[in-house]
C-alpha cells in the first residue's frame, strides 16, 4: 500500500521577547526560531475515516501534558481534517507519528507533527495546495505551526505565525538537556501574567530587538550568540520548576558557551563552541543527574518535507 512519509524539526527559540496578553488570549511576540536536528517522522497511509498511532516519545502509558493523544486531541488529527476540508475531500488516512521530539517540552514536537502531517498527507491525496495555502492552514493550527513547515531561521512575530526567513549559514551545535516531565505552554504564559501583574518581571511593553541575535547567527563567534540569547518564558518556567535552576547551572557549569530554556520549556538549550563541544558537553549532561535524557543537534535544519 502506498506510503507517505515527511518530517519536521523541533526548534529553539533563540530569542523569545513576549508582549502584554492580547485579547484573543494571545501574548503579541517576537522571536527567533531555529529550526534544530532532531525530527519527528508522519507515515500516511490511504484509509476509511481517521486512524492515528503514536510511537516513540510520549508513546503509551503516562498522564501530564507529555503524553500524546491518538484522537481528535491531537494536533495532527486536527490538520488532516482541516486540509480535507480545505480540499472539500474527506480525511481519510491512517497516520503513524513516529515522535523522537519530547512533548510538552517547549520544542514544538506537537507542531512539527502537524507539519509534518500537512506535507504527506497533501502528497496522499494529491490536494494541489501550494505551500502558501499550507501555511495559512498551519496558523490556522497553532502559533508554531508556520514555522515547523518553514525551518531554518525566521523571525515570528503576531502570535509567532507570522514568519519573515532570516539568513544563517552558519551551523550551530547546541545540547538539548530534556527533563522527566513536561510544562503546559499556557500554564508557563500565565504564570509570567502572574509574576508581571506582581511586578516581579518587566511588564513586556517594551519588546527587546532581535537584531543582535540575527547578526550573530549570520556569523560571527559563538560567544556572540551566546551573549545575544534571551527567553522571556524562563523566568516564569522557572518559577513553575524551581529544579531547571540547577539544569541550567549544570550546563554552563559544563562548558556550555550559554544556557536557556527552549521556548515554554522545561527543555534547556545549551551552546556548543562546534561539534566536539557538543559531544563532549552531551556526555557530561547525560552523567549529570539532571535530565532525563540529552540530544546534541545542530541547526539550521529545513522544515517539513517529504522523505524517501
Ligand atoms: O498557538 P498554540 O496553540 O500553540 O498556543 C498554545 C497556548 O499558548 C495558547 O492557548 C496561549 O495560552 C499560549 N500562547 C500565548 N501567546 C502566543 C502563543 C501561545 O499566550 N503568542
Amino acid at each position: 500500500m502506498t506510503a507517505v512519509l515527511a518530517r519536521a524539526p523541533a526548534k529553539v527559540n533563540v530569542h523569545l521577547a513576549v508582549g502584554p496578553l492580547r485579547s484573543d488570549g494571545f501574548h503579541e511576540l517576537r522571536t527567533v526560531y531555529l529550526a534544530v536536528s532532531l525530527f519527528d517522522t508522519v507515515t500516511v497511509r490511504h484509509g476509511e475515516g481517521l486512524e492515528l498511532s503514536v510511537t516513540g516519545e510520549g508513546a503509551g502509558a503516562g498522564r501530564g501534558a507529555d503524553r500524546v493523544p491518538t484522537d481528535r486531541r491531537n494536533l495532527v488529527w486536527r490538520a488532516a481534517e482541516l486540509l480535507a476540508a480545505a480540499a472539500g475531500i474527506t480525511a481519510d488516512a491512517t497516520i503513524e507519528i513516529a515522535k523522537s521530539i519530547p512533548a510538552a517540552a517547549g520544542l514544538a514536537g506537537g507542531s512539527a507533527d502537524a507539519a509534518a502531517a500537512l506535507v504527506a498527507l497533501d502528497a496522499l491525496w494529491r490536494t494541489g495546495a501550494g505551500r502558501e495555502d499550507l501555511v495559512a492552514l498551519a496558523a490556522q493550527l497553532g502559533s508554531d505551526v508556520p514555522f515547523s513547515l518553514l525551518g531554518g531561521v525566521a523571525l515570528g512575530t503576531g502570535r509567532g505565525e507570522q514568519l519573515t526567513p532570516v539568513l544563517s549559514r552558519t551551523r550551530r551545535h547546541w545540547v538539548l538537556g530534556i527533563a522527566g516531565e513536561g510544562l503546559s505552554t499556557p500554564d508557563v504564559y500565565g504564570e509570567l501574567d502572574r509574576l508581571r501583574a506582581a511586578g516581579k518581571v518587566p511588564d513586556g511593553r517594551v519588546l527587546a530587538a532581535a537584531e543582535p541575535v540575527v547578526a550573530a547567527l549570520r556569523g560571527g563567534p559563538t560567544a556572540s550568540l551566546a551573549a545575544s540569547l534571551s527567553n522571556d518564558l524562563q523566568a516564569p518556567a522557572l518559577a513553575l520548576r524551581p529544579e531547571l535552576a540547577r539544569a541550567l547551572r549544570a550546563a554552563t557549569e559544563a562548558g556550555a558557551a550559554a544556557a536557556l530554556v527552549s521556548g515554554s520549556g522545561p527543555t534547556v538549550a545549551a551552546l556548543a563552541e562546534d561539534e566536539q563541544q557538543a559531544v563532549r558537553l552531551a556526555a557530561e549532561l547525560a552523567g549529570a543527574g539532571v535530565f532525563r535524557t540529552v540530544r546534541a543537534v545542530h541547526g539550521p535544519v529545513p522544515g517539513a518535507r517529504l522523505v524517501g
